[in-house]
């Protein structure tokens, strides 16, 4: 359990196809993180980090007919699979998507579990790490974009990791694994830019607490 003045985070798996490669993705940024960090992180003083793989919450299609933004002020969910979705992403500060690239843009399992809330991801905070061929630059910006209209503050810093082209994508796409030397690769050239943005992330958690953090829920679209 996390005590009162720790702040939990998630690290959400974003893909949930068979094979995939987001589970070892992440799991090699949360290595990149325990390197940095001087203890564990996941048994760190100040913040709990859990996983969320949304393979562990399957989830249909959006089929609420409440709006989440109305929830609960005006009307309540009606389906099970969306109240315990809202239960389990209300129990977070901040979030870390990690997400392949899809066709340019981000997979429609990580829009459809965003879709199903609003006020749970509602003025927190979130960082994101894509993957892809040249990095899943343009999923990571539309990630980014569909984040903000849920009213959360995203990091700067948005790593984004290649695979290089060929078979370093081929390997991910059919066989669900990293090609050799990809994560030696993006542990050289990319760790740096993962600890900056988890540290902008702690930097937010930390004004949160101080009251010092701008009121970002306000903004309309
Ligand atoms: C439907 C689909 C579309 C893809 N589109 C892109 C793309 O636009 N850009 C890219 O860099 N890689 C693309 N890829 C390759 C993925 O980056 C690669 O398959 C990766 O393994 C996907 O992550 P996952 O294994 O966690 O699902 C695509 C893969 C799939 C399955």
């Amino acid at each position: 359990m996390t005590s009162p003045k720790k702040k939990a985070i998630a690290v959400i798996i974003g893909s949930v196809r068979e094979p995939r490669v987001g589970p070892e993705v992440t799991s090699l940024v949360l290595d990149i993180l325990n390197a940095h960090e001087p203890i564990d992180i996941h048994h760190h003083p100040d913040y709990d980090l859990q996983e969320i793989d949304l393979k562990d919450h399957p989830l249909p299609l959006f089929d609420e007919p409440v709006i989440p933004a109305h929830v609960p002020t005006k009307m309540n969910y009606v389906h099970s699979h969306t109240k315990k979705w809202s239960e389990t992403i209300a129990r977070f500060d901040a979030f870390i998507f990690v997400t392949p690239q899809y066709n340019w843009g981000y997979p429609a399992s990580l829009k459809n579990a965003i879709d199903y809330l609003f006020n749970e991801w509602k003025g927190k905070y979130a960082m994101i790490v894509s993957y892809g061929t040249r990095g899943g630059g343009l999923a990571s910006g539309q990630l980014k974009q569909v984040l903000e209209g849920v009213r959360m503050k995203v990091v700067e810093t948005r790593p984004a990791l290649p695979f290089g082209g060929g078979n370093f994508t081929w390997t991910a796409m059919t066989k669900g694994e990293l090609a050799e030397g990809v994560k030696e690769r993006w542990e050289r050239e990319n760790g740096d830019e993962i600890v900056k943005a988890f540290e902008e992330l702690k930097e937010l958690l930390s004004e949160q607490s101080s009251g010092k953090s701008e009121n970002h829920k306000t903004r309309e679209a």
